[in-house]
């Protein structure tokens, strides 16, 4: 088994998430525009600043929600700096989890864990929550830094989530990452 790193994104490194250069080479529309429609109810776990949540608020509309999610309350006030006042505020939700339960239940379509899976202590019992919140048929989206996760790491925590009843869909290309869409 390979070893998972496990230390959390500091909040001082919150720029490094949320910049021009990143809309750049992560451009949200083109990562996840094929699976966010309008009306869903989107969990963004590991949030950090929000650099996806306010891009998914503006896909999922004025019917959609999002649910933004990060144990540090830092990364959440940070986002809540960010949106306070605009027209997306009233549709992102924010949400301190502990490191080991997220804690909502809602229904969700769609989950989106990018550059967070490995900061998690707790693999199998993460990916059952996510489970148990997703609607059927609802999609769960992984994004790993290819820089700090190794294939064979990433390949292990796939198998974790198939073996617990995620189907595998799709490896859709993220620059410099690691990534695979599964479903409920
Ligand atoms: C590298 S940052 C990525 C932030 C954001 N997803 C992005 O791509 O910009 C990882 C975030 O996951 C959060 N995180 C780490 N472990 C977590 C856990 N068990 N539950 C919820 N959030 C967690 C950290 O606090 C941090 O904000």
């Amino acid at each position: 088994m390979s070893k998972r790193n496990k230390r959390v994104c500091p909040v001082e490194r919150a720029s490094g998430l949320d910049n021009l250069f990143r809309k750049w080479i992560h451009n949200p529309d083109k990562i996840l525009g094929d699976y966010i429609k309008e009306g869903m109810v989107v969990l963004d776990v590991g949030c950090g600043p929000g650099f996806f949540s306010v891009e998914i608020a503006k896909m999922v509309g004025k019917s959609g929600k999002v649910i933004a999610v990060d144990l540090q309350e830092g990364m959440l006030e940070k986002l809540k700096n960010k949106i306070q006042g605009s027209e997306i505020e009233k549709r992102i939700e924010l949400h301190k989890c502990e490191t080991d339960k997220i804690g909502i239940s809602t229904n969700l379509d769609f989950v989106l864990a990018f550059y967070m899976v490995h900061e998690v202590p707790d693999l199998e019992t993460f990916l059952e929550e996510i489970q148990s919140i997703l609607k059927p048929d609802g999609t769960f989206f992984i994004i790993e830094p290819s820089f700090h996760v190794s294939k064979q790491a990433f390949e292990e925590t796939i198998d974790k989530a198939v073996a617990i009843g995620f189907k595998h869909i799709k490896r859709p290309r993220v620059f410099l990452s690691r990534a695979a869409v599964l479903r409920k």
